[in-house]
C-alpha cells in the first residue's frame, strides 16, 4: 500500500465519534446504564481534531470536558444517540461507534418516581434498542447501490470476553462495518482506565494487534487505519 506519515490523513474530513454509555430511563430518577467512561471516544475525537478533521462528538453521559475544536452533541438514551449519529452521518466521511449502547430499554418509563411499598416491586420489562452501527452499515449498502454518498469508513468497537476473534469476525460481518476494534476486558483494562489493549479486525485484511498502552495510542492507530481507507 501507500506509505503515510504518522498523524496524516484526516485534513478536512468530516468524522463522527460516539462516546460514553447510554442510560435507559426507568423513571424520572433511575436508569439502566453501563460502565463506559467515554475516555476512548474522547481520545479518538481529540486525535481527529489534531489531524485536521471536522469532528462531531456524540457524547452519552460522559463526565469529561468538551474536547477543544469538536462539535459536541450530548445525549442520554440509545434512541437519542441514534438520532444524533444518523443526522451527523449524512455528510460524514467516517463514523466511529465507540459508545456503549444499551441493548435493551424498559418497555415503559414511569412518569413519576416509583415508590417503595410493603410489596415486592413490579418487574421491569425490556425491549430491544435499535442497532445503530448495523443500521449505518445497512443504509450505506443501500446508498452505494443507488450511487449516493455515505460514510466511506465505518468503525465499531466491541468488548468480548471469550472466543474473541470468532465473535469479533462474526460481529464485523453482521454490522457491515470496515473495522472492528475488539477490546480485551478485565485485568484493569477498558472501562474507566487510561490504558487499553485491542485487536483491530479488518473486513478485507489481516487483524492488527494493538498492545496494552494509552487510549491515545490506540486512537492514533485507529485513525491511521481509517486514513488508508479514505478515497
Ligand atoms: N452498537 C450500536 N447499537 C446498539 C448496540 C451496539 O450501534 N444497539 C454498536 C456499538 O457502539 C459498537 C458495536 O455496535 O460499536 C458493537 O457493540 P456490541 O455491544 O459489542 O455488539 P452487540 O451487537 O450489541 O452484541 P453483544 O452485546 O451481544 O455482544
Ligand atoms: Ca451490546
Amino acid at each position: 500500500g501507500i506509505l503515510r506519515k504518522p498523524g496524516a490523513g484526516l485534513a478536512g474530513r468530516r468524522v463522527v465519534v460516539s462516546a460514553g454509555g447510554t442510560r435507559e430511563a426507568i423513571d424520572p430518577v433511575r436508569f439502566i446504564g453501563n460502565r463506559s467512561s467515554g475516555l476512548q471516544g474522547y481520545a479518538l475525537a481529540r486525535a481527529a481534531v489534531a489531524r485536521g478533521a471536522e469532528v462531531t462528538l456524540v457524547a452519552a453521559n460522559v463526565g469529561l470536558a468538551d474536547p477543544a475544536g469538536a462539535r459536541v452533541v450530548r445525549v442520554e438514551s440509545a434512541i437519542q444517540l441514534r438520532e444524533a449519529v444518523l443526522a451527523a452521518a449524512e455528510d460524514a466521511d467516517v463514523v466511529v461507534m465507540a459508545a456503549a449502547v444499551a441493548d435493551f430499554r424498559p418497555v415503559r418509563q414511569a412518569t413519576t418516581k416509583i415508590k417503595k411499598t410493603s410489596d415486592d416491586p413490579e418487574p421491569i420489562y425490556l425491549v430491544k434498542n435499535p442497532d445503530i452501527l448495523a443500521e449505518l452499515g445497512e443504509v450505506r449498502r443501500e446508498r452505494r447501490q443507488g450511487g449516493k454518498p455515505y460514510p466511506d469508513v465505518l468503525v465499531g468497537f466491541a468488548a468480548e470476553t471469550d472466543d474473541v476473534l470468532a465473535n469479533g469476525q462474526a460481529k464485523l460481518a453482521r454490522k457491515g462495518c470496515d473495522l472492528l476494534v475488539v477490546n480485551q476486558v478485565g485485568e484493569n483494562l477498558a472501562f474507566g482506565t487510561p490504558d487499553n489493549a485491542a485487536t483491530v479486525l479488518i473486513a478485507d485484511g489481516d487483524p492488527v494487534e494493538i498492545p496494552r498502552g494509552p487510549k491515545e495510542d490506540l486512537a492514533g492507530i485507529v485513525w491511521d487505519l481509517v486514513a488508508t481507507r479514505l478515497v
